[in-house]
Order: structure tokens, then C-alpha cells, then sequence
């Protein structure tokens, strides 16, 4: 890539509208620069489906930002960093390909006093391990316990994110992995999927105070940032515009969106796409 590609937009895909919490950490870092995002909303979810099939899927939404002429790719959806990372890489070279997994790890790592950490998310993103090799890379030693919350994700999209009923599920699924009071209890929890970060304050308030919190999308924005700067790719100055794309229904991804965008998205900004 040269200089003057500086202008090209970055293309960021999920599998739906749960990868807006990473958009919107990158238009903080990045206020100057334009989006392309990309929601699968017509085959959302990824995280029940084998890896052949989330690879596939991947393929073809990175395959339409890429003919839209972006400089860097994000993939936002963890289950798609988790299983299909390698083959974009691979389909795409030489575009910077940037997932959610390895700035999570890295993240966990450095925020864990005692090495002893959990890692939360879909079916696809825990059965592939990913996460669990991540984590290994930057502390071999880690201790790892990895669970998957498969009801966080229709919790998140039904806007339920707080009170007694969601803090009793969030409860059912992390109380055998933080294990109450004992020794090797983490002190560290990923949020491995992008429709978790919104269930924050309830799983803060299951998990208690000595259990840090990880949600990649801050990471992911610095990661990104650092990797456009090095290439000499960065756009400074200017206020960076976002188009978005969906495979379906563009007033649920208007309305659904905006818990995870954090502000509302107008129809006409959203462009309806075939894989
Ligand atoms: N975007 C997915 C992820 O982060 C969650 C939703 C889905 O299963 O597609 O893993």
C-alpha cells in the first residue's frame, strides 16, 4: 500500500450488530478515519455453527469490503477471529487483518495479578480454543478456565442487560467457573463475544470486585491504531464518516444496533448487501 491510501476506509464485520461496541472503540482511537461495517444480520449467529461454515461466511464479508477498497480489516465477531483469522489473512494478503482474540489475550495477560483467568463466549469462539492458545502465547503458565454463554447473546439483543432475572442467569453460567471464595479462583474474565461488553454491569456484580473484567473492542482500537500508524497508513485530521452494511433487516439492525453503537443509527446510512 502507499502513502495516498491514507483516505481508503477500514472495513470492520460481524456476524450481526454485536461488533458495533468494537466500531464504536474505533472511532474514538480513530475519529478521523471512515468505516465500511459490514453486520451478517441474514445468518447471524456464527456462534453455533462449525468453523467451516463461520470461515466461509467470513471469506464473503471481507471479500465485499475488500472490493469497496479498504486499507485494513477488522474482524469485530470473536468467532470469526477465533476460527477464520488464518484464511483471511491468507485470502487477503497483503491487507492488514486485524481480530478481536489476540488483543484480548494480550490484554487478559497484562491485567492478571495471579495468572489464574476465565474466558466467556460463544459455542465456536470456547470448542476452537483459540482464546485458550492466545492467552498461552503471552503466559505460558496461565491457568485457564473457558465456559460458553450461549443465552448472553439473545439477552443482549432483547436490550435485557440488567436486574434480578439477567444476574440470575449470568450467576448459572459463571458461578462454576469463579468458583466462590477459593484459592484459584480467577482474577481475570474475558469477554470473548461482542454482545457481552452491554451485560457488564451484571456479570461485575456476580463476578465481584477481585474479578477484572476484559472487553477486547479497547484493545482491538489500540492494536488497530498502532498497526495504521506503523504503516504510515494513519488519516489525521478531518471527521471520518461510517457507511454501514447489512445481509437483512435493516430496521432491526437500526434498532438493535444502537444498544451495542451506543447511539443511534438512521436507516438511510445503512446499505442493504448479498454475500
Ligand atoms: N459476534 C459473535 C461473537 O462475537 C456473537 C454473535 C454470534 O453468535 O454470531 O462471537
Amino acid at each position: 500500500m502507499e502513502k495516498g491510501d491514507r483516505k481508503r476506509p477500514i472495513g470492520v464485520f460481524d456476524s450481526g450488530v454485536g461488533g458495533l461496541t468494537v466500531l464504536r472503540a474505533l472511532r474514538s482511537q480513530l475519529p478521523a478515519e471512515d468505516f465500511v461495517y459490514l453486520g451478517d444480520t441474514a445468518r447471524v449467529p456464527y456462534g453455533t455453527k462449525s468453523a467451516k461454515s463461520v470461515t466461509r461466511y467470513a471469506l464473503q464479508a471481507a471479500r465485499v469490503l475488500v472490493d469497496r477498497g479498504i486499507k485494513q480489516l477488522v474482524v469485530a465477531c470473536n468467532t470469526a477471529s477465533a476460527v477464520a483469522l488464518e484464511a483471511l489473512e491468507a485470502a487477503y494478503r497483503p491487507l492488514p487483518v486485524v481480530g478481536v482474540v489476540e488483543p484480548g489475550a494480550e490484554a487478559c495477560c497484562r491485567l492478571s495479578v495471579t495468572g489464574h483467568v476465565a474466558v466467556i463466549g460463544t459455542e465456536g469462539t470456547i470448542r476452537g480454543g483459540a482464546y485458550q492458545r492466545a492467552i498461552r502465547r503471552f503466559r505460558p503458565d496461565a491457568r485457564i478456565v473457558a465456559r460458553p454463554c450461549s443465552l448472553f447473546v439473545a439477552l443482549a439483543e432483547e436490550g435485557w442487560v440488567r436486574g434480578e432475572l439477567v444476574e440470575a442467569i449470568v450467576a448459572r453460567y459463571l458461578e462454576p467457573i469463579l468458583g466462590g471464595g477459593s484459592p484459584t479462583r480467577p482474577d481475570c474474565l474475558v469477554l470473548g463475544c461482542t454482545h457481552f461488553p452491554p451485560l457488564s454491569d451484571a456479570i461485575r456484580s456476580v463476578a465481584g470486585a477481585g474479578v477484572t473484567l476484559v472487553d477486547s473492542a479497547e484493545t482491538t482500537a489500540v492494536a488497530v491504531k498502532n498497526g495504521l500508524e506503523i504503516a504510515g497508513l494513519l488519516n489525521a485530521g478531518g471527521e471520518g464518516k461510517t457507511h454501514f452494511l447489512a445481509t437483512d433487516g435493516i430496521a432491526r439492525f437500526c434498532r438493535v444496533g444502537e444498544i451495542f453503537l451506543g447511539e443511534p443509527i438512521s436507516p438511510e446510512t445503512v446499505e442493504l448487501v448479498d454475500l
